[in-house]
């Protein structure tokens, strides 16, 4: 195993030229203007030094023997771990520098000889700056995903443990309600419902961040699943509500996707519980569904319903996660519904969308990747 030397705080740079007049130039340069130089006379050096400790940038002669500089490059931007070192090259005024080659090796500037000494330290100066930036958000990006899987996991355990101790309070209240009716000169009836109303509202609360925090998983792998049996999934979760709003529902003989169920059937059930519950009162619920193959690798379907629509200033954050436009005397819900549809559609490589009017219905739009048939040759079997 090797360790990296010890290192200054300087930003060390990697000088790599055939001719060793050069070198001692570039690196006095450099020194002044407090560099760590490091020298190398060929592609050998080159690998070798990289290799030992990666420096924060090379400045590569593109003419050497044996291996030119393109070459070199190439293989610094084939190695994941010198991939990120920026490679700036140096030419002599008299070679044809073919600048495409020069950024297609991975190059990220380049420099002719006879250099001007400000011109060389300002383009390094601006590579190291780019260089340290992209580091930065490197570490930004890793943070935040790590602190968004905590938070994920957070929330999972908490709802999934807030579960039982809730469902013991629910379930002794109820029997309570139940000695209640008996004893009928007892005041605290209206208290019971009370509780029982907000029992009713954390569960469904609980409920909802589970999916939300399950779909927040990345999928392993997507697998063939039936839309039919996964409407019909649906369906049968909202069965109640469906009898009772008189739900009138149409929808056409649904393709196979590749997807994942569980995460599919809260899409569709989501979607079509909000079709069912944000229409006016009075009005009974109707819903069409329907899908169209638009690529071949791709399926467009659609959630269409006559409820109130929604006003156009609201529609880009209907999909934000605990945004709801209504209360939840009006029309009871947690506002998560729709950033948990969101989740599911993009981890399945889709996107889902909105069209709407106040008071003219809305129809939700969302697209999944189509099942590919492989034809196996029946002598290939
Ligand atoms: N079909 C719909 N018709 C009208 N408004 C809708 C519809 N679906 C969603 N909305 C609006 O978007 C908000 C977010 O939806 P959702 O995330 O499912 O939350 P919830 O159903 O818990 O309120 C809803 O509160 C509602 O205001
Ligand atoms: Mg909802």
């Amino acid at each position: 195993m090797k360790y990296p030397l010890e290192r200054s705080n300087k930003k060390q740079i990697l000088v790599v030229d055939d001719k060793p007049d050069n070198l001692r130039l570039l690196s006095a340069m450099l020194a002044q203007h407090h560099y760590e130089v490091r020298k190398a006379l060929d592609s050998k050096q080159v690998v070798a030094s990289v290799e030992a400790d990666a420096p924060d940038l090379i400045l590569l002669d593109i003419r050497m023997p044996e291996i030119n500089g393109y070459e070199v490059c190439r293989t610094l931007k084939s190695n994941p771990a010198t991939t990120e070192i920026p490679v700036i090259f140096l030419s002599a005024l008299d070679d044809t520098l073919d600048k495409v080659n020069a950024f297609s090796a991975g190059g990220v500037d380049y420099i002719t000889k006879p250099f001007q000494e400000a011109e060389v330290l300002a383009r390094i100066e601006n590579q190291l700056k780019i260089r340290d930036l992209q580091r930065q958000l490197q570490v930004q990006n890793e943070e935040l995903s790590r602190s968004n899987r905590e938070l994920e996991q957070f929330a999972h355990v908490v709802s999934h443990d807030l579960q039982q101790p809730l469902q013991t309070i629910m379930g002794y209240t109820q029997l309570i309600a139940l000695q209640e009716m008996e004893a009928e000169d007892s005041g605290s009836h209206e208290c019971i419902e009370k509780i029982l109303c907000a029992g009713d509202r954390m569960q469904r609360l609980i409920k909802d961040l589970l999916s939300y925090a399950l779909t927040g998983q990345e999928l392993q792998e997507l697998t063939p699943v039936d839309c039919n049996s996964v409407l019909q999934q649906a369906l049968a979760n909202l069965s109640i509500v469906m009898r009772e709003s008189e739900t009138d529902l149409q929808y056409p003989e649904l393709p196979v996707v590749l997807g994942n169920e569980t995460q599919l059937i809260l899409l569709f059930q989501n979607l079509i519980s909000n079709a069912i519950k944000f229409v006016s009162a009075e009005v009974k619920p109707k819903i069409i569904i329907t899908v169209d193959q638009t690529t071949e690798t791709d399926y467009i379907f659609s959630v269409k319903d006559n409820g109130i629509g929604i006003d156009s200033d609201h529609l880009s954050n209907v999909f934000k996660g605990f945004n709801r436009l209504h209360s939840s005397k009006e029309y009871p819900g947690t506002g998560i519904g729709l950033a948990t549809c969101q989740r599911v559609a993009e981890n399945h490589g889709g996107k889902i969308w909105v069209e709407s009017q106040l008071d003219e219905g809305t129809v939700f739009y969302f697209r999944l990747p189509a099942q590919i048939e492989t034809y196996i040759n029946e002598e290939e079997k």
